[in-house]
């Protein structure tokens, strides 16, 4: 067999970038400040990161709606800047990966901008127009940003798709050339220097809004074929990069048709399964519900043992989802345990680690008072959609601090001095109150912070090829607070122990320790047949 891609053993930190450092006191963080921050992410031991959106945008979702795909956003800096990123990370041995929204652009991308001008331009065809139903929308599909997906344009009398917001309409993925610009734009960025991608919500593309199909529509899986082959794998290194698709429908079987390797399509997907567990079942995120710790390690070890022809992405954290210290954690009493306790998890799971920006330091929610302070545009479509329905301004505001996405987005929390020093200007969206306790420089310091804690999980995966490719096995599956299994390889065999709760279990484990290999208690030595787990304690060891 051929050798094994580098991304199996990688630990992958994921850049918010207007939100991680401003290097230029405009409140906005931008290229430069990655550049500053390369040591320390060097530091810290990851392979690469995932930049969320560069691209020119006029920032309706914060960059997510693209309007020049090959050009730097003028607050992030210039395409130099660019390049000197994806250099001065590979001399640290850092690869880039560019996150790449295929489903949709800017409405002011040029292709939009011609497409709405006249029924029979040549880009109309590039998105999805539709004629008034007895003077309505065509259909019923709705955006995920509240209300209709469809929009009416004056000019031209007809609806366009938008399954975003409505400055971020769909493209047609029927038509060739939307494929073949796509495919472009993946050469363009390979040529560059980058090694790999994060595809924005790609289970879209083959989209078929007159059945009212979003997400798995027919032809998925022939135009990510054809993606892979004229973009990805256009200068022959398909196998060298990584490409990983978000995809929140995906179950194993879906999964599996993206990432089986005969299929030449993706290297992973991000599926959410357990990042809905909290959730009332099809009612969406907004409404909530207590996760239970079984339905946690069923969905973990279904994914783990099951999905057998692919390779897990494993995170808690991204721009989208709250933090999850203030989750699945206690972000009070027991924020620094409860953090360190969720990393070790994860972290000693099959497949590739993913950490987010401020995850490594256990950075927690925000709960601003008022809604003028959330910039997000799905909270701000969601607030004034539910208040116009009655609902009051004290119930929403219970979902928004509980799953809004700005809760990811504050500024990076970089030391004590203002704004965390994320910025020396007025930061776009305020900080969280809580940076002078909870920052980098203080964690660097504290050898027993978070952030070191991060460090050493990185540091063990990478020399143990257990963790990296044990199978995995779990164990305690009925009880309600521990979370545990083994992974083994070959004579090897590792054990990961957490207790999810905030409360002191005696537990009995009949196996005997070679040695703890991590843990976030002081805990030298252990027996495992007599063992007290403290309130979300959480060890790893060889057994
Ligand atoms: C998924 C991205 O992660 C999210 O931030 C964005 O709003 C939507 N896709 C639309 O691009």
């Amino acid at each position: 067999m051929a050798q094994e891609p580098w991304w199996k053993k990688a630990v992958i930190y994921q850049i918010y970038p207007r939100s991680f450092m401003d290097s230029n006191g405009d409140g906005i963080g931008d290229l430069r400040g990655v550049i500053e921050k390369l040591d320390y992410l060097s530091w810290l031991g990851v392979d690469a990161i995932w930049l969320s959106p560069v691209y020119k945008s006029p920032n309706d979702d914060n960059g997510y709606d693209i309007s020049d795909y090959t050009n730097i956003m003028d607050e992030f800096g210039t395409m130099e800047d660019m390049d000197e990123l994806i250099v001065k990370a590979e001399e640290k041995g850092i690869h880039i990966i560019m996150d790449m929204v295929f489903n949709h652009t800017s409405d002011e991308h040029q292709w939009f901008v011609e497409s709405r001008k006249s029924k029979d331009n040549p880009y109309r065809d590039y998105y999805i127009w539709r004629d008034p139903v007895d003077g309505h929308e065509p259909n019923e599909l709705g955006s995920v940003f509240s209300g209709s997906a469809w929009e009416f344009d004056e000019e031209t009398g007809q609806y366009f798709l938008h399954f975003y917001s409505k400055r971020q309409p769909d493209l047609n993925w029927e038509n060739e050339n939307v494929r073949k610009g796509m495919a472009d734009v993946v050469k363009f960025w390979l040529d560059r220097g980058v090694y790999g991608f994060r595809l924005d919500v790609i289970e879209m593309l083959g989209k078929v809004p007159d059945e009212m199909i979003g997400a798995n529509g027919p032809k998925l899986h022939d135009y990510i074929k054809e993606l892979y082959e004229d973009g990805f794998n256009s200068t022959g290194k398909g196998e060298e990069i990584v490409t990983i698709g978000e995809c929140w429908s995906a179950d194993i079987d879906i999964a599996s048709k993206y990432t089986n390797p005969e299929n030449k399509e993706l290297s992973m997907v991000f599926q959410f399964e357990h990042s809905s567990l909290d959730e009332v079942p099809g009612k969406g995120k907004w409404e909530l519900a207590p996760l239970k710790l079984q339905a946690l390690k069923d969905v973990f070890e279904k994914w783990q043992i099951r999905y057998d022809k692919g390779w897990n992405a494993l995170f808690w954290d991204n721009h989208d989802l709250p933090r999850i210290v203030s989750r699945f954690g206690n972000d009070k009493e027991y924020r620094v345990e409860s953090a360190k306790m969720l990393a070790l998890l994860l972290h000693g799971m099959k497949g590739t680690p993913f950490i987010f920006q401020g995850e490594e330091i256990g950075m927690t929610n925000v709960a601003f008072d008022t809604i003028d302070k959330y910039k997000d545009i799905e909270i701000i479509n969601m607030y004034n959609e539910k208040i116009n329905q009655g609902i009051s301004h004290e119930k929403i505001m219970e979902s928004i601090y509980a799953k809004g996405r700005d809760n990811a987005r504050t500024p990076m929390q970089w030391d004590n001095s203002n704004n965390a020093g994320f910025t020396t200007g007025t930061p776009w969206i305020d900080v969280n109150t809580n940076f002078s306790s909870i920052n980098v420089k203080k964690d660097i310091e504290e050898t027993n912070s978070v952030l070191h804690f991060y460090r050493n999980l990185i540091r063990i995966r990478k020399n143990d090829v257990c963790i990296q490719k044990g199978n995995y096995q779990s164990m305690m599956k009925d009880d309600e607070d521990v979370f545990a299994y083994t992974r083994t390889f070959e004579d090897m065999k590792i054990l990961v122990v957490c207790n999810f709760h905030n409360c002191t279990k005696d537990i009995n484990i009949n196996m005997d320790t070679k040695e703890v290999l991590i843990s976030n208690y002081d805990n030298e030595k252990i027996d495992l047949r007599n063992l007290k787990l403290r309130p979300y304690e959480a060890i790893m060891c060889r057994i």
